[in-house]
């Protein structure tokens, strides 16, 4: 089972800068409203407590058919519909392309020369394109569906649906109406999953299997970690002391960073996955916690520097990890020189966790904060319990911080001007504003 440890944290460990048992005390109405709004389930978003507890047959059975019949998975999707998937390739199966089929591309930008590449590198008779867009809506999927639809029409003419998965919203959207009219399979991203919160529905189930992987696996992790984030009690539930220890430090210490560095590049991406999640859910009404995505041990040699004698405004996540499931001894190379020969018999994970203790240290004696969650291993089973203990906590973040955190109004604007620039239909006004604006730029060049 993973483990949060907050010592570093704690006013007891590095004095004044650190949070008093008193001050989480105080906080016990708050953590109690929000904890019923998850327990009563007042939001419809919070259906992705019942992920882990679904069944994976159909996600199975879709998987088999693509490890059957496919040199290629291509993922088209962005944000939510992205970020999860990414994260479990990297974490589960890292250089995956180097040495196993099907060869997966996660296509989540529009970027025209990413997609050339693609194209060119791919077989499309066997490669099997799964759009992951809940809305069915979003523009960068849709573009790249669109292209994918035509390339591989002109290869296989009326049977190009058959080498489609749509993984949508079941009832609603285009991309539903396309998938239904065309025959294509499917998969749900039911209508109260929002998409950062999608990883642990077919949005990331389905990766999973095709890479080999036993997506129930992932889910029994997230279900055992679901009983300790549901303890009723703030000293005994992780997720709630995470929440209550950052929102504390933000609000009242104005420490609004938090770098997120797994010791692993493994988990690299699952941060990138954590920053999206951390960042569009609470980044309202003037609040939220800037996430910084960050790897142990590479940025001890380009951020620390900064984390420890910078600005007193970041609180430091660590993911340290038990078992890395392989090692390597540094041999005795050049026994003579003294600069090198230490290092002789001790194993790679060694140095690592020394670096991450190290490192834990040094910040706590600069008295700044810091807090680390203990990772046994990295496989299925421990990755589900990232997923769902990361989504525990930013949902009670949320709620601590009187906001909703399962809605991104501040993502709409932007999609706005792109559709009337694109001549999306009724966002001619918008279209209008951006020419408006570009006239004032031109005077501010040089
Ligand atoms: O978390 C979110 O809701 C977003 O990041 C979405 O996942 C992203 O905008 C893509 O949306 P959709 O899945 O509707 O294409």
């Amino acid at each position: 089972m993973i483990e949060l440890n907050f010592s570093n944290m704690m006013e007891e460990v590095i004095g004044v800068k650190g949070i008093s048992e008193r001050r989480l005390e105080n906080l016990r109405d708050k953590i109690e409203s929000a904890y019923k709004q998850i327990v009563q389930r007042k939001w419809k978003e919070l259906e992705f407590l019942d992920l882990p507890f679904r069944d994976t047959a159909q996600i199975k059975k879709i998987a088999a058919e693509v490890r059957d019949d496919s040199d290629n998975f291509l993922i088209l999707g962005i944000g939510g519909s992205a970020l999860g998937p990414g994260a479990i390739l990297e974490a589960l199966s890292p250089l995956h392309n180097l040495q196993k089929s099907p060869k997966v591309f996660i296509y989540d930008n529009v970027d025209p020369r990413t997609l050339k590449q693609i194209l060119e590198l791919t077989d499309l008779k066997k490669t099997t394109v799964n759009i992951i867009s809940k809305s069915g809506s979003t523009a960068e999927t849709a573009a790249a569906f669109m292209i994918l639809w035509d390339e591989m029409k002109k290869v296989l003419g009326d049977d190009a649906a058959k080498r489609f998965i749509a993984t949508t919203d079941p009832y609603s959207g285009s991309l539903r109406r396309i998938a239904m009219e065309n025959k294509m399979r499917t998969l749900p991203i039911n209508e109260g999953i929002v998409g950062r919160f999608s990883v642990l529905s077919p949005v990331g189930l389905l990766l999973c299997e095709v890479i080999g992987f036993d997506s129930d696996e992932l889910l029994r992790g997230a279900r055992d970690i679901h009983e300790k984030c549901l303890i009723h009690e703030l000293w005994q539930n992780p997720a709630v002391m995470f929440s209550a220890l950052l929102y504390l430090m933000e609000s009242e210490e104005k420490r609004n960073i938090n770098v997120m560095i797994p010791y692993s590049d493994s988990l690299k991406l699952l941060s990138g996955w954590f920053c999206q999640l951390w960042a569009e859910s609470l980044g309202k009404l003037g609040m939220g916690m800037t996430p910084y995505p960050s790897v142990g041990t590479t940025d001890q040699h380009s951020q620390l520097q900064l984390w420890m004698e910078g600005p007193e405004d970041k609180v430091i996540v660590f993911i340290r990890i038990d078992d890395y499931g392989a090692d390597i001894t540094i041999p005795a190379s050049f026994p003579d020189i003294e600069g090198m020969s230490y290092l002789s018999g001790h194993k790679l994970s060694e140095l690592i966790k020394a670096e991450e203790e190290s490192t834990e240290l040094a910040i706590a004696k600069t008295e700044r904060p810091s807090m680390t969650i203990q990772v046994p291993a990295i496989d299925t089973y421990h990755l589900g319990q990232l997923f769902h203990f990361f989504e525990f906590a930013t949902t009670y973040t949320g709620f601590l911080m009187g906001i909703n955190p399962f809605n991104q109004p501040g993502v709409e604007e932007g999609k706005n001007f792109t559709y009337g620039m694109m001549g999306k239909k009724g966002f001619a006004s918008r279209k209008s504003e951006v020419e408006t604006a570009r006239q004032k730029k031109v005077c501010w060049k040089i």
